[in-house]
């Protein structure tokens, strides 16, 4: 039987989740701008029941509690060695694909980072978080857009995340039943030395969790010499990241 995407993306996560932390610096980047955001929009100093998709090792959890009163903290994370994350973090862990599992009820505060992309419908994903937040409740959300990691598309890579979507998708997503509050992209170049240094990287972060087939001498060579040609400049190979956001409020 061949894997699902879900199990694919799983396995991926769970392989490098001990590398992931100390990695992924554009991924603790957005973790941090939600929260500055939330703030910035007035978001009140206390969540009481309060939900995270996709929590990871924590990016966004530890920024949340730092700026946040959340004394009922719910995590969810498809890799189960997220457990960690809740344990110290004093959360409950809600182990599953995001889709799957019993959400808590009446939730004031539902927060994701750098997770909708995974899903192969993110508008359906925010769909049930407007319906699961209690009314005022705030949904605070990124994923990436269309232009993450356009130098392997470009190239032919299968490896891209199957939902990402520009920052007026997320608003045309829920504009009907919340009030936005805020929404907003960047485009984040990362360098690096090597075609080789992208493909490790990629590696350490676990995004690579839908590539397709292993890599022979002869296609190793060829993206190298692709990635050369197209996507040297003075300051190595680029890689784009493209991190998108979204705050509202239920009415
Ligand atoms: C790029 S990491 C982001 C982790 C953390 N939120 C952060 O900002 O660093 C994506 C996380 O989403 C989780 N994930 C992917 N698909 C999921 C799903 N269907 N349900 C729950 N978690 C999922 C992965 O296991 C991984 O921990």
């Amino acid at each position: 039987m061949t894997a699902q995407p879900a199990d694919k993306v799983q396995r991926s996560f769970s392989r490098s989740f001990d590398t992931y932390h100390d990695t992924a610096s554009q991924q603790a980047w957005v973790a941090d701008k939600l929260v500055s955001e939330l703030r910035r929009v007035g978001a009140p100093g206390q969540f009481r029941t309060a939900f995270e998709m996709g929590c990871g090792t924590g990016h966004l959890t530890r920024t949340l509690r730092q700026n946040f009163d959340l004394p009922d903290l719910v995590l969810n994370d498809i890799a189960p060695q997220a457990q960690a994350t809740a344990d110290a973090e004093a959360a409950v862990f809600i182990a599953g694909d995001v889709r799957m599992v019993q959400w808590p009820g009446q939730i004031d505060l539902i927060a994701s980072a750098s997770m909708i992309q995974w899903m192969d419908d993110p508008t359906g994903l925010l769909q049930q978080a407007v319906d699961a937040l209690a009314p005022g409740g705030w949904l605070a959300i990124s994923g990436f857009g269309p232009q993450q990691y356009k130098e392997l598309t470009s190239i032919g890579s299968t490896a891209q995340a199957p939902g990402l979507c520009g920052a007026d998708a997320l608003v045309a997503a829920i504009e009907g039943s919340m009030r936005v509050l805020t929404a907003g992209e960047r485009i984040r170049p990362s360098y690096f030395e090597t075609p080789r240094d992208v493909l490790k990287y990629l590696r350490r972060t676990g995004v690579n969790g839908r590539a397709q087939g292993a890599w022979t001498k002869s296609t190793l060579a060829r993206f190298e010499k692709d990635y050369v040609r197209s996507f040297a400049t003075d300051d190595g190979v680029s890689l784009t990241y493209h991190p998108v956001w979204i705050i509202a409020q239920k009415q």
